[in-house]
């Protein structure tokens, strides 16, 4: 697969021909839709089935969005809201803002939190800009960004008028269902679906992820033909040993039985952070339950290096490591010769950065496997929208398998319910009145 290759030498595993059986019934579940959770397998054959009429329409809609505004507020939370993100924190250029001249509007999000100061601040900010809104949810029932699009929605209509308004906001919500399509039939928003079948986690390749990613410049056919071609590399009737998201679900399982319960996710390219919040949300919502599943964990490096390091060299022995290694930069830079020298680095003169970089990889990569912590290298030959959107299938097909292989349902969540019946009851909402009574009791 040219654009990622996986390298589980150091991770100290073994195959026996059951566990590659295994993986592959688990991948096999996934393509006959026969396992748990399978109404929501919507996303395996996503890349192969996205036609280009549903890309030109997310283009068409993103041109009219950028040709109004220069700021887009994309409001959205969890699976509504990390793959966009981490994309775009890929594929950007991380000071674009000191720039003087903007060429794509700049994407911002909101209704991530619930903090005042940050949807005040961001108000803020955007009186100095024309804005327009991408507000996304699939129940269109979830508070946060209910509570952020109240706040923009209205600043909208305030400023440009109700009319207009339906001209500056999008809503990417359920087809039929929920507060937001209904709202977004009655202003006459845009609308785009998110398919009943694909979960907020594995969302990321619907409008829900293309449509903010469009409007700041990605190319999401792009996006969309590497993880067309990370689905074909990752088919079910590919073998084990050729297929990277069947060796890395098998390895990272593997590593859990023998007592490894953290799996850190690193990369020494900082605009790869939010790939590994994503990254977070996908293997932590999927497999974390039952009293199961591996504690989804992640780096930057070398930064962390130099607060996280000493406890991934020496700390509890609980821990793997999953590198995303970037084979060649994007640019160029030399380090200099300096005729004092008081540094003492001279003998890196003349060194590209990256060469530096690489090898402190490869150095942290030994020092650790000394320390007891395996080590699994996802390497990508350099970060654009296609390796990137392989990347991103790569780790929705190894999750789904993994999933399977611990024997839980990967496509389900149960959990997150708990805290919001507690924020319900102590804002005292309506119907929550006997809930409300026993939880102030408690506090
Ligand atoms: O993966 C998930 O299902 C969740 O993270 C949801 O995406 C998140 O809770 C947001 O839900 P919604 O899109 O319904 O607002």
């Amino acid at each position: 697969m040219k654009n990622l290759k996986l390298d589980i030498v150091k991770a100290g595993v073994i195959f026996t021909p059951e566990i590659a059986e295994q993986a592959q019934a688990a991948n096999a579940l996934l393509q006959s839709g026969e396992g748990a959770g399978n109404d929501f397998l919507g996303w395996v054959n996503l890349p192969s089935s996205i036609s280009k009429s549903e890309l030109d329409a997310i283009e068409t809609t993103a041109a009219k969005l950028r040709a109004k505004a220069d700021l887009v507020i994309c409001i959205g939370i969890g699976g509504s809201y990390l793959g966009a993100k981490a994309v775009l924190e890929a594929m950007s250029d991380p000071f674009k803002l000191l720039r003087k001249e903007q060429t794509n509007p700049t994407v911002v999000f909101a209704g991530q939190n619930i903090s005042e100061d940050y949807i005040y601040e961001l108000m803020e900010a955007s009186k100095e800009h024309s804005i327009a809104a991408i507000v996304i949810s699939k129940s269109g029932t979830t508070t946060e960004p209910a509570i952020a699009f109240r706040l923009i929605k209205a600043e909208i209509e305030r400023r440009y008028g109700k009319q207009e308004a339906a001209e500056r906001i999008v809503a990417i919500t359920d087809q039929a269902r929920g507060a937001l399509k209904t709202l977004a039939t009655q202003e006459g928003y845009p609308t785009f679906v998110i398919p009943d079948n694909v979960g907020g986690r594995f969302s990321v390749l619907t409008p829900v992820g293309l449509l903010p990613l469009a409007v700041a410049g990605v190319d999401i056919t792009a996006l969309v033909n590497g993880a067309q071609q990370m689905e074909k590399a990752t088919d079910a009737t590919v073998a084990f040993d050729e297929n990277p998201a069947a060796i890395y679900a098998a390895v990272r399982n593997e590593l859990y039985k023998g007592g490894k319960k953290i799996e850190i996710l690193g990369s020494y390219e900082p605009k790869l952070q939010y790939i590994s919040e994503w990254w977070k949300q996908l293997y932590g919502e999927s497999e974390g339950k039952q009293g199961k599943g591996i504690f989804p964990a992640s780096v930057t490096l070398t930064a962390d290096l130099h607060s996280m390091g000493q406890y991934i060299q020496e700390g509890e022995r609980t821990l793997f490591e999953t590198i995303i290694s970037v084979a060649s930069p994007a640019n160029k830079v030399v380090i200099e010769a300096d005729e004092a020298n008081l540094d003492g680095l001279n003998f890196l003169a003349g060194k590209r950065i990256s060469e530096v970089n690489r090898m402190a990889e490869l150095g942290v990569q030994l020092a650790h496997i000394d320390g007891g912590v395996p080590n699994i290298r996802i390497e990508i030959p350099q970060i654009d929208a296609e390796t990137i959107g392989a990347l991103l299938y790569f780790f929705e097909k190894a999750c789904g398998i993994s999933g399977y292989m611990l024997g839980v349902n990967p496509f389900d969540q149960p959990g997150v319910e708990a805290y919001k019946k507690n924020m319900f009851a102590l804002l005292d909402k309506p119907g929550y009145e006997e809930a409300s009574k026993a939880i102030k009791a408690r506090l």
